[in-house]
């Protein structure tokens, strides 16, 4: 039962730069996050070919594809923490939820998924995540609301050496998020 067990929740980072403040925001989760929860990185989508119905058709889903399906599938429910690109979502993580949103045992269906996103200025992430949501939607993810976590003025929060999150408001609204996405989903898997 998903009530009363220790959730099992994947984290994918929608940026591949190595100094990614995203992906600095990602790996401060594991310590914020409550007792009931244990996180882990679903594989990079870096590799994945550009979505194409006749790579698909021909030699079928390739095989990394297939492997962060498979992560998302057996998580209790996805965190997605990304950056916005041109008031979006960065195109390789795009392309990843295109990929498995053309699989029959569909991953993100019936998924809780939180989101949480790192900027540069005050703006972004707000408009990556509202597109990210309606995608998401589209593939019957059941969407977390609130509260919200985007880290605005990124590269004055985060540490400029170590890219540790030195921000006490950010630090507080991610404990609360992740307490409410443990609530969100006990409650919205309570069949199970
Ligand atoms: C292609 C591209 C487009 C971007 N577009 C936006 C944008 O629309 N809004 C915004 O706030 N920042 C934008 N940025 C700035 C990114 O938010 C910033 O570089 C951020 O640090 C990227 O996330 P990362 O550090 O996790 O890689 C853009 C950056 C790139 C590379």
């Amino acid at each position: 039962m998903v009530s009363d067990r220790q959730l099992d929740v994947l984290v994918i980072c929608g940026s591949l730069r190595k100094g990614s403040y995203n992906a600095a925001l990602a790996r401060t989760l594991p310590a914020l996050a409550p007792g009931g929860m244990r996180l882990r990185d679903a594989p990079s989508f870096a590799s994945f070919a550009l979505y194409n119905f006749d790579i698909q058709n021909e030699t079928g889903f390739p095989h990394e594809v297939n492997a962060w399906a498979d992560a998302i599938r057996s998580a209790d429910g996805p965190i997605i923490v990304s950056p916005e690109y041109n008031w979006s979502i960065p195109g390789g993580l795009k392309n990843a939820i295109d990929w498995v949103s053309r699989m029959k045992d569909q991953p993100f269906k019936d998924k809780p998924v939180a989101l949480q996103s790192a900027a540069g200025g005050i703006l972004g992430g707000s408009r990556m995540q509202h597109h990210l949501r309606q995608s998401l939607t589209s593939v019957d993810a059941l969407l977390f609301g609130r509260p919200e976590v985007i880290v605005t003025f990124a590269a004055q929060k985060f540490d400029e050496k170590t890219l540790e999150l030195k921000d006490q408001t950010a630090i507080d609204m991610i404990k609360l998020q992740l307490s409410a996405f443990e609530q969100f989903i006990r409650r919205v898997s309570a069949k199970e």
